[in-house]
């Protein structure tokens, strides 16, 4: 390859990811050379440390702490972030692109938090700002939402996008493990990090959702728009009754269009036997798409992994490079900033009850009224278990469709109930 055919790459963060990014860049020189016109070549590549031991073969001169020595050379025309976090991450994207460089990013956060302004940015200075591998890890998702499905109207999302709750509850449901012991396991097979509450709390999942939201209904969602609930307060006996109703229980994260409003939140759901989504297991990831013209959709594969996430980050180097060859950048998607997001309390759904009642007659009149008082109606109840001990039951109530302000009414009130004895759980019913 000539000088003039190379394209100088800049790679900030030689981890899980950059490490692959680094390792397959050098092999698919034939590739770029066919398929772009040039051939990408890393020229230099951030770490925290460059003193640290690697298992890569990037030459250690290559190497720096120094993010001047990236940002600062003219020669690097393209960008990979691949370390992660908000910052410094997302001032080094934004130094890039107001430089002219084209970026790529797997930085869900970044882009969750400041994908609208960034956009705008890389807009304005005539660059490419690709973000593939922030969703869905090697999963396409980004380009089908911009390009393939572009004539859809979408009317909802929901996906299973954080691989490490997906596992926790595949061990809960199959073993009846608690929610402890199926964290512990995940996190000895290192599918779960020492510090695991950005996974569990639903938060990783609330970043991705507000990227999909943005690009399923062209709305500017912002991260802090997208509820979300973590998966620590599910009980093996959830899974059990869910299976008894003909469920599986998942962490969903859940986009629709309503009447000219979004909503988007991540919490546990039921979630009905017959729909791919419920036998999405393991760290598996999927998406379910519904548009007006294609009907439904599913995306399925690994949502993380070097080599996965490597794959999505290659499809968009490739895509920047030809676009560099050509003189040219990719069409942007218009977002619409006149759409409002749906408040949280304002959602409708139906929900599972799992409560302990004492066991006495009269009981279920009194949550009855409770719910009834709010416009919720019950459409089943069943009486799990009795404790002779305690001499108390559970009741496991499934409701139609209530407002989740009511619904959070009705659970403040029968909590003071005497009739209650302690509110198990509740989660809401998808479909
Ligand atoms: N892991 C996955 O499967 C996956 C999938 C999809 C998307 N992503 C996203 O990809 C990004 C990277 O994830 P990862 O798992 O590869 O992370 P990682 O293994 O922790 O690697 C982070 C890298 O960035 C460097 N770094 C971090 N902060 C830095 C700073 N302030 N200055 C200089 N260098 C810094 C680290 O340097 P040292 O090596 O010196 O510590 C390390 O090389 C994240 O945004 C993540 O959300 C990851």
């Amino acid at each position: 390859v000539s000088k003039k055919d190379e394209l100088g790459v800049g790679l900030l963060g030689l981890g899980v990811v950059g490490g692959g990014v680094a390792k397959v860049l050098g092999q698919k020189a034939d590739l770029f050379a066919r398929q772009a016109g040039c051939v990408p070549v890393l020229r230099r590549v951030l770490v925290r440390d460059p003193a640290k031991r690697r298992p890569t073969d990037v030459p250690v001169a290559l190497l720096t702490a120094d993010p001047r020595a990236v940002l600062d050379d003219p020669d690097v025309r393209l960008v990979i972030e691949v370390m992660g976090g908000e910052t410094p991450a997302v001032d080094y994207i934004r130094e890039a692109l107001e430089k002219g460089k084209a970026v790529v990013t797997a930085n869900k956060e970044v882009m969750a938090k400041h994908g609208p302004e960034l956009l705008a940015l890389a807009d304005k200075r005539g660059v490419d700002l690709l973000f593939e591998a922030s969703v869905g890890g090697g999963i396409p998702l980004i380009a089908p939402f911009q390009r393939d499905l572009i004539a859809n109207r979408i009317t909802s999302v929901h996906a299973i996008i954080n691989g490490t709750t997906n596992y926790i509850l595949t061990r809960m449901a199959v073993e009846g493990l608690e929610f402890d012991a199926a964290l512990r396991q995940a996190q000895e097979l290192g599918y779960a990090e020492p510090d695991p509450d950005n996974d569990i709390s639903g938060r990783d999942a609330a970043y991705k959702t507000a990227i999909l939201a943005s690009l399923a209904f062209r709305a500017v969602v912002h991260a802090s728009d997208v509820h979300y609930e973590g998966i620590s307060r599910l009980a093996p006996r959830d899974f059990r009754y869910a299976r008894e109703l003909g469920y599986a229980i998942k962490l969903l994260a859940i986009a629709k269009e309503e009447d000219g409003a979004v909503q988007a939140r991540v919490h546990p759901a039921f979630v009905p036997d017959d729909w791919l989504l419920a036998n999405v297991d393991g760290v598996f990831n999927a998406v379910q798409v519904d548009g007006d013209l294609v009907g439904r959709l599913l995306f399925y594969g690994k949502g993380a992994g070097a080599m996965p996430t490597t794959s999505a980050i290659l499809a968009n180097v490739m895509e920047a490079a030809r676009n560099i060859s050509a003189g040219r950048r990719n069409a942007r998607l218009r977002l619409d900033a006149q759409k409002s997001i749906k408040p949280f309390d304002t959602i409708e759904t139906r929900y599972y009850l799992r409560i302990w009642v004492p066991d006495r007659p009269g009981i279920l009149a009194q949550i009855a009224r409770v719910l009834g008082d709010r416009q919720i109606s019950i459409a089943s109840v069943i009486q799990k278990e009795a404790d002779p001990d305690t001499q108390s039951a559970e009741l496991v109530i499934m409701t139609h469709p209530a407002r989740e302000s009511d619904m959070q009414g009705a659970l403040g009130e029968m909590g003071r109930l005497s009739a209650v004895t302690q509110i198990g759980n509740f989660v809401r019913v998808e479909a």
